[in-house]
C-alpha cells in the first residue's frame, strides 16, 4: 500500500536576487500575482491535492510570510465593524487549520536541496510534496493533483514534467522518458543541464516533485554542486537507483515567477482570467500595447 501524502514542504529561503531591488526587504513570495502572494497559490494547489500539514523553509526577513497564514484580529474586527464581508470571509478561507502549518529556517541559503533537508525533521519518515512556489500554474485539476493520481498508482517518487525547446535544454533538469503514458511514465534517468545533443529528452522538471523520506539521508551525503549549492537533482539521481521514479506531463501551463517575465505574464494571465477584472484590463492592455507599437 502506497503511503499517503500528507506533508507538503514549501522553500522559500531563497534570496530572489533576480527581483532586487523588490526582495530587499520584502521575500519574493510575498510578491502578488493579482491580489494573492506568489506563496498563496502554491498552498492552494497543495490544499487542493489533499495536503494536511504546511512546511515552510524561511530565512531572515520571512517572517512576513508566517504573518501571512495567521489570524490578523484588529484587520478582521475592522472589516467586521464597516461589513465588509466579503473580505473578511476570503482572508478566512485563505487561512490553514490551526496547527497545521511548521516553519524553519534555513539559516544560510545553500540551495535548494539544503532547504529540503531542512525540512527532515518536520517532515519525519513519510513522504512528502515539494512546490517551489515561484512556478505557479494555470491548471485544472491543479499539478499536485495530477500528481498525485500518478502517484497513488505506482508510489516511490514523482516529477511534474513539462517540453522546452530542445535548444533550451542546457538550462534545465532534464528527464530520460521510459515507459507509460503522458499522466505517469517511467523515468529512466535525470540530467542536469545537458548539452542539446547529450539530452536523453527535451522534458524538463518543473517545480512540483512528490518524494519519499530516503532523499535526505542522500542530500546529507552529497558534496556541494554547481555554484557551491547543495542541489536536489544530485540526490534524486542517487535515489533513483534505489526506487521508482515517475514523470507527469502535466495539462496546463506554468509561469515561472522567479523571473520578471514569468512574473509579468502571470498577472496578466491570472487578470484576464477574473470575472471582475478581465474585461476592463483588457481594454487597458490594448491601449497599452497600442502606444507601445508607435
Ligand atoms: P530560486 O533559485 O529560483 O530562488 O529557488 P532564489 O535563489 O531566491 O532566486 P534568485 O535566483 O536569487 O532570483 C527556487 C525556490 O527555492 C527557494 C527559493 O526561496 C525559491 O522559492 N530556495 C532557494 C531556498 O529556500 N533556499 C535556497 O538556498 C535556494
Amino acid at each position: 500500500m502506497t503511503a499517503k501524502l500528507r506533508v507538503a514542504v514549501f522553500p522559500v529561503a531563497g534570496l530572489g536576487t533576480r527581483f532586487l531591488p523588490a526582495t530587499k526587504a520584502m521575500p519574493k513570495e510575498m510578491l502578488t500575482v493579482v491580489d494573492r502572494p506568489i506563496i498563496q497559490y502554491a498552498v492552494d494547489e497543495a490544499k487542493e491535492a489533499g495536503i494536511e500539514h504546511f512546511v515552510f523553509v524561511t530565512g531572515r526577513n520571512k517572517a512576513v510570510i508566517e504573518d501571512h497564514f495567521d489570524r490578523q484580529f484588529e484587520l478582521e474586527h475592522t472589516l467586521e465593524q464597516r461589513g465588509k464581508t466579503e473580505a473578511l470571509e476570503l482572508l478566512q478561507t485563505d487561512l490553514p487549520e490551526p496547527g497545521k502549518t511548521s516553519f524553519t529556517r534555513q539559516q544560510e541559503p545553500l540551495g535548494l536541496g539544503h532547504a529540503v533537508w531542512c525540512a527532515r525533521q518536520l517532515v519525519g519518515n513519510e513522504p512528502f510534496a515539494l512546490l517551489l512556489p515561484d512556478m505557479i500554474f494555470k491548471a485544472q485539476p491543479g499539478v499536485l493533483s495530477q500528481m498525485v493520481k500518478a502517484y497513488e498508482q505506482h508510489g516511490g517518487n514523482v516529477v511534474a514534467v513539462e517540453e522546452v525547446d530542445p535548444a533550451e535544454v542546457s538550462s534545465y533538469g532534464i528527464v530520460g522518458r521510459g515507459d507509460g503514458p503522458d499522466e505517469a511514465f517511467e523515468i529512466t534517468e535525470m540530467v542536469e543541464k545537458p548539452e542539446p545533443k547529450d539530452a536523453p529528452s527535451n522534458l524538463i522538471i518543473s517545480g512540483r516533485y512528490i518524494l519519499q523520506p530516503e532523499i535526505f539521508k542522500l542530500i546529507e551525503n552529497q558534496p556541494r554542486g554547481a555554484g557551491g549549492e547543495i542541489q536536489i537533482t544530485d540526490a534524486m539521481q542517487a535515489l533513483m537507483g534505489q526506487q521508482r521514479f515517475t514523470g507527469v506531463k502535466y495539462e496546463g501551463r506554468v509561469f515561472d515567477c522567479g523571473s520578471k517575465i514569468g512574473f509579468l505574464s502571470a498577472n496578466a494571465a491570472f487578470a484576464l482570467d477574473r470575472p471582475d477584472l478581465s474585461a476592463e484590463f483588457l481594454q487597458e492592455l490594448h491601449q497599452i500595447i497600442r502606444a507601445a507599437k508607435r
